[in-house]
């Protein structure tokens, strides 16, 4: 069993606001995307569909009226650094493991190196997975942070995606005990 599922994160007022801004549909398709390629590389699949559904809730300054700058953006972005924190608070908030929590925030700040400094860095698979998912999800002119779907069919993706790993999970646990 889970402790926190995506629904759970989906529905928080925290990240209505802040993953919303960012765009909600892009958020879940990125989770998709984590998720599929967890299963591939063998890592769990719930850590990586939370970390690319909060990869981006760090984003704020340049969101001006519904628009974005991105000459703002290029200059002054930290949003990896602002999401690690929003999301690890996020996350201990609704009950999540501590340790879940770290490496989710972890995923979330090396998503990209927009606001790291320059070099070289050993990602761990996680955080790999995620800069993957986004860039997967990436559309020209950036248009992808715009994208929208209407609200019953963001929650029923995120319960879907929530049952995807449910069902992965038992499959695992039965071939444990197989
Ligand atoms: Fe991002
Ligand atoms: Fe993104």
């Amino acid at each position: 069993m889970r402790s926190v599922t995506l629904l759970n994160i989906y529905d928080h007022p925290i990240t209505q606001k802040y993953v919303r801004r960012s765009g909600m549909a892009h958020a879940i398709s990125v989770a998709y995307h984590a998720f599929h390629l967890a299963k591939e590389y063998h890592i769990n699949p719930d850590s990586a569909a939370k970390a690319g559904f909060l990869h981006d809730i760090g984003h704020y300054e340049w969101y001006r009226n519904g628009e974005w700058d991105y000459d703002d953006y290029r200059e002054y972005d930290i949003h990896p650094i602002k999401g690690a924190e929003r999301a690890h608070k996020l996350l201990v908030r609704l009950g999540e493991d501590k340790r879940v929590a770290k490496e989710i925030s972890h995923a979330v700040l090396f998503h990209t190196d927009s606001a790291l400094p320059k070099g070289d860095f050993q990602l761990s698979t996680l955080q790999h997975i995620v800069h993957l998912a986004d860039e997967k999800d990436k559309q020209p002119g950036n248009t992808h942070h715009y994208r929208a779907i209407d609200k019953e069919k963001e929650r029923s993706l995120v319960m879907e995606l929530d049952q995807k790993i449910e069902a992965l999970f038992q499959k695992q646990q039965m071939t444990r005990k197989g």
